[in-house]
C-alpha cells in the first residue's frame, strides 16, 4: 500500500473533508491519529465521540486510527496531538492542517472575540500543529504538511474578513514551511477545497448570490477532496512543493501566485500628480475585478 508505515494526523477528522481524508488516507496503509474536539461549527464545546466514530469506522475497515480530542488552536494543544501520534505509532509523516470553524460577520461589525477565534483556530492552530511535527521530520528526512486555504482568502467572500485572512495566512505560513523544510524531503502543500460541509451550512444565505452560492456548493462531496491529499503525501509528489491547489467536484485547478502583472517606471521617479496622469493608461487596465469567489466561480461544477 503507498502510505504503508506512514503516520497521519488529521485534525478536524471527525466530520466534512478532514473525515474524508482520514479515512482514504487508512484505505491507503497509513495509521491516523483523528483529532477533533467535537465543538459546534461555531466553536462552542467539546465531545469525544465524533472523533471516536471515524476511529471505529477506520478500524471496522480494517485499518489503525486513535482519536485525539485537543483543540489545534494552542501551542499546548498541537504538541499533544503530534505526542499522540508519536505515543501510539512510534513517529509522525503527515500532518492535515484541516479543523476549522466560522464566524462571519461584515468587517463593520466583527468583534475582537469573533476575529480571534477563527484566526487561532486556522492560522495559528496550522502553526501550531506545524510547529510540534516539524523538528520529528526534520530529524527523519521525510515529510508533508497538507495545509486548508480557501477561495473565501483567494479571492474574496463578503462577511468572512477574520476566515480570509486567516486563510491567505495559511498560504504565507506553508510557502515558507515548504521553503524551510526542503532540504529535509518534507513537503507543504495548500488545497483549496469545494465540499458541502457542516461548516458551508453555516453561511449566511439572505442574498440572492449567497444562496445561489451554497446551492451550487451542495452538490460537491467532501469525499472528492481525500484523493489530492492523499497522493500530496505519497512519494509520487516528492517534488510538488508550496503549491495551491483547488478541488471542486471532479475538477482539480492549480492556482496562480502572486507576482506582478506589469510594472511603470518613471524616469525622474513618482510623484502623486504623474500617477494620476500615467495610471489610468496602464494599471488601471490591468486590475483583478472585485469580485466574490462565488462570482469567479460561476459555473456548475463538475459532479
Ligand atoms: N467545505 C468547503 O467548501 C470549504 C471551503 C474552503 C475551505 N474549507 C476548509 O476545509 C476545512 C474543513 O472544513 P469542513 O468544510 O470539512 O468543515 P466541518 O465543520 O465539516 O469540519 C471541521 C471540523 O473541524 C473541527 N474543529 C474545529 N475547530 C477545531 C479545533 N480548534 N480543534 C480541533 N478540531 C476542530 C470541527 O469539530 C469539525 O469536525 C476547514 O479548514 C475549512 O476552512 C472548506
Amino acid at each position: 500500500m503507498v502510505l504503508e508505515d506512514r503516520v497521519a494526523v488529521v485534525t478536524g477528522a471527525a466530520r466534512g473533508i478532514g473525515r474524508e481524508i482520514a479515512l482514504l488516507l487508512a484505505r491507503h496503509g497509513a495509521r491516523v491519529v483523528v483529532n477533533d474536539y467535537g465543538g459546534s461549527e461555531a466553536g462552542a464545546g467539546t465531545a469525544a465521540a465524533p472523533a471516536d466514530a471515524v476511529v471505529g469506522e477506520i478500524k471496522a475497515a480494517g485499518g489503525q486510527a486513535v482519536a485525539n480530542y485537543d483543540s489545534v488552536a494552542s501551542m499546548a494543544g498541537g504538541k499533544s496531538i503530534v505526542d499522540t501520534a508519536v505515543t501510539a505509532f512510534g513517529r509522525i509523516d503527515i500532518v492535515v492542517n484541516n479543523a476549522g470553524i466560522l464566524r462571519d460577520r461584515m468587517i463593520f461589525n466583527m468583534t475582537e472575540e469573533e476575529w480571534d477565534a477563527v484566526i487561532d483556530t486556522h492560522l495559528k492552530g496550522s502553526f501550531a500543529v506545524t510547529r510540534a511535527a516539524a523538528p520529528l521530520m526534520r530529524e527523519q528526512k521525510w515529510g508533508r504538511f497538507i495545509n486548508m486555504t480557501s477561495t473565501s482568502g483567494l479571492v474574496g467572500n463578503v462577511g468572512q474578513a477574520n476566515y480570509a485572512a486567516a486563510k491567505l495566512g495559511i498560504v504565507g505560513l506553508t510557502r515558507v514551511t515548504a521553503l524551510d523544510m526542503a532540504r529535509y524531503n518534507v513537503t507543504a502543500n495548500c488545497i483549496s477545497p469545494f465540499a458541502w460541509t457542516r461548516m458551508i451550512g453555516t453561511i449566511p444565505t439572505q442574498t440572492e448570490a449567497q444562496k445561489a452560492r451554497v446551492e451550487k456548493i451542495k452538490k460537491m462531496s467532501p469525499a472528492h477532496i481525500a484523493p489530492l491529499a492523499a497522493f500530496l503525501c505519497s512519494d509520487d509528489a516528492r517534488e510538488v512543493s508550496g503549491q495551491v491547489f483547488g478541488v471542486r467536484g471532479k475538477e482539480i485547478m492549480l492556482f496562480g501566485h502572486h507576482r506582478p502583472l506589469m510594472r511603470i517606471h518613471h524616469a525622474e521617479g513618482w510623484t502623486l500628480e504623474r500617477l494620476a496622469d500615467v495610471f489610468p493608461g496602464t494599471m488601471q487596465q490591468h486590475l483583478i475585478p472585485l469580485e466574490t469567489s462565488g462570482q469567479y466561480f460561476n459555473y456548475d461544477p463538475l459532479v
